[in-house]
């Protein structure tokens, strides 16, 4: 896939900027998130995996080169989705995947950040996306039960190995009906590391009389104004919204070239509405 086959007229991630990891890598601000490809309860393989790998497929040739994914989507399933659909990958893809979680069944995540079982997820992650080293990683969350300092030294210990090789990112839920982790924003704004919203539609619920008005006065849905607010909102953002169609991603994507004057971004920053 050349870089000319990857961008389709205006439609383009590249529409929404550029991010830097750790001074070392360069993607768009708007990816994707590879959780919602895998079956019900994030269990088992899709319905149809024809599908999702046309999704993921079509994510790249958008333009866009941060693909969000974890060992625990499936589990496995996301992982393995991924490397059949877009291995052997284009240079400029960013996978991030991420360990720390078991998952006993449809639905339930159990934590386990300890020492073995993040080495054995590494592993796992390296073999199933076809990889000798993953771009970015991630701890999915901290486990209470295991100090952070020993996960964290774990996760630096692979790094050595070259089996890493950045850990820089942060990944909380976020969206213009969640601003809980504002604080995280800011501090990750000061000091350059990125911010990574997950749930950044509200799984598809983000709305409210604000986003629709604006909406339809840029001919857009409401669901596009709230991806171009949270890409206002910070040049560290990289939102991942997640979807298993591609009419859903072509929206997402086109939310990039939705520029919100300051005027719509003061008004929507203002107020926070979540309709379901
Ligand atoms: N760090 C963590 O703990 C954590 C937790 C959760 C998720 N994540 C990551 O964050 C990513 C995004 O989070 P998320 O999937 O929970 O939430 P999300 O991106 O806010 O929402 C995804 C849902 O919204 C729907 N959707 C997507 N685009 C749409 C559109 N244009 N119009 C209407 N509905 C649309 C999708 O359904 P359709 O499939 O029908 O389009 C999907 O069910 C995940 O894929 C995963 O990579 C991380």
């Amino acid at each position: 896939m050349n870089n000319k086959s990857r961008k389709t007229g205006s439609l383009s991630a590249a529409a929404s900027g550029t991010l830097s990891l750790g001074g070392e890598l360069t993607v768009h601000r708007l990816g994707f998130g590879a959780m919602r490809i895998t079956g019900d309860g994030i269990w088992g393989p899709p319905k149809d995996p024809a599908a999702a790998i046309a999704v993921l497929r079509r994510a790249v040739e958008l333009g866009v080169n941060f693909i969000d994914t974890a060992d625990s989507y499936g589990p496995n399933v996301s992982e393995e989705l991924i490397a059949e659909a877009l291995s052997p990958y284009p240079n400029d893809l960013v996978i991030a995947t991420k360990g720390g979680w078991n998952r006993p069944g449809p639905n339930q995540w159990t934590h386990d950040a300890s020492p073995a079982h993040l080495r054995k997820a590494v592993e796992g992650s390296l073999k199933r996306l076809r990889l000798d080293r993953i771009d970015v990683y991630q701890l999915h969350v901290p486990d209470p039960v295991v100090p952070l300092d020993a996960s964290i030294e774990t996760l630096c210990n692979l790094q050595s190995e070259g089996k890493l090789r950045l850990i820089v990112s942060v990944q909380n839920r976020y969206s213009f009906a969640d601003r809980e982790w504002d604080n995280v924003v800011h501090y990750c704004e000061r000091n350059g590391i990125a911010f990574i919203p997950w749930f950044p539609l509200g799984a598809g619920t983000v709305a409210g009389r604000l986003l629709e008005r604006i909406a339809k006065a840029r001919q857009a849905k409401p669901i596009q104004v709230a991806l171009a607010w949270l890409l206002k909102r910070s040049p560290i953002m990289l939102p991942i919204p997640g979807t298993s169609s591609i009419a859903h991603l072509e929206e997402n994507v086109q939310a990039a070239s939705l520029q919100l004057s300051e005027e719509e971004y003061s008004e929507l920053t203002g107020i926070a509405e979540l309709a379901s």
